[in-house]
């Protein structure tokens, strides 16, 4: 089950009232979305959009009905066509609540975990290239850069080499085979399989791209949310808010951390940081 990072913080920070309008570009099963929703009774509502095609559908089946829910299957990249495309006007927030949920590591079978043997997947959605892919084309130094950038891996020249050494024998096709490749160096198989997942789905291009169409969309006042779970996404909020001072206001100076109850309760809070907008 996926638990929604930071509710309280968010609901704080986006502040939804009654008949506004709001726009979750990272949907999932609408874990916020359905804070929100109470808060904009009744006539406020919420586009949704969520890339993965399996949640998705999920998604349509338990918001079937509800005519203040309109949900799209495209990517938060497209935000300022999707919000023309279904006519969404009045927009009082947006959240982008980035990455993976728990359902890509526990169900998903598409290689997310590094504790159970799926194909090397790692794409939110069908078309792309696969980590495997990745893992068995990028030249060295491509795969040395996305370790050391998106995995933040001090080890990375050595574990690019491993890759290689491998490849050139058979073909790396597996989370387990890649383990098997990581071997002599365990505690950086999280890191790894970070970078090759930003990598694969273009995570951190797609965040800088999105930001400022969030901006624009967005009314006099209304305001933007970001949680991001990696340095480098939270390096693009902060470069964002920097160049873009004379339209913006800051919530917090500080990113919102989750406070120590919430993440022994929810292991993937652990590095979440949430970052609050207003648009002037
Ligand atoms: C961390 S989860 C969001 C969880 C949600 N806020 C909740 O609490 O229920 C991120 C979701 O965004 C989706 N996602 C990732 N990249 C996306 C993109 N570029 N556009 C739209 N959705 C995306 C993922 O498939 C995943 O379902």
């Amino acid at each position: 089950m996926h638990i929604p990072v930071l509710p309280k913080e968010v609901l704080r920070g986006l502040s939804p009232k009654s008949n506004e309008n709001f726009i979750d570009g990272t949907f999932h099963l609408g874990g916020h979305s359905e804070l929100i929703l109470k808060e904009i009774k009744p006539e406020g509502k919420i586009l949704g959009i969520e890339i993965d095609e399996d949640i998705f559908k999920e998604a349509k089946e338990k918001f079937k009905g509800n005519d203040k829910v309109i949900l799209v299957n495209d990517s938060y990249v497209n935000l300022e066509k999707i919000v023309e495309q279904n006519d969404f006007k009045n927009i009082s927030g947006i959240l982008l609540d980035v990455g993976m949920s728990s359902w890509h590591i526990d169900e998903s079978k598409r290689g997310f975990t590094f504790q159970k043997d799926e194909p090397l997947n790692m794409l939110f959605q069908k078309e792309g290239l696969t980590a495997e892919e990745i893992v068995n084309t990028y030249s060295k130094e491509e795969l040395e850069r996305i370790f050391k950038d998106y995995g933040e891996e001090k080890k990375y020249r050595k574990i690019a080499e491993a890759i290689l050494k491998t490849r050139k024998e058979k073909p790396i096709k597996t989370t387990f085979e890649l383990i098997s490749v990581l071997a002599q160096s365990r505690q950086s198989l999280p890191r790894i399989f970070q970078a090759l997942r930003i990598e694969a789905n273009g995570e951190l291009d797609n965040l800088r791209k999105t930001l400022p169409q969030a901006l624009k969309i967005l009314k006099s006042g209304g305001r933007l949310a970001v949680i991001s779970f990696h340095s480098g996404e939270d390096r693009i909020v902060k470069q964002f808010i920097k160049e873009n001072k004379e339209s913006l206001e800051i919530l917090n100076k500080k990113p919102i951390v989750p406070e120590l109850g919430e993440i022994r309760q929810n292991s993937r809070a652990r590095s979440a940081k949430l970052r609050i907008i207003i648009k002037k």
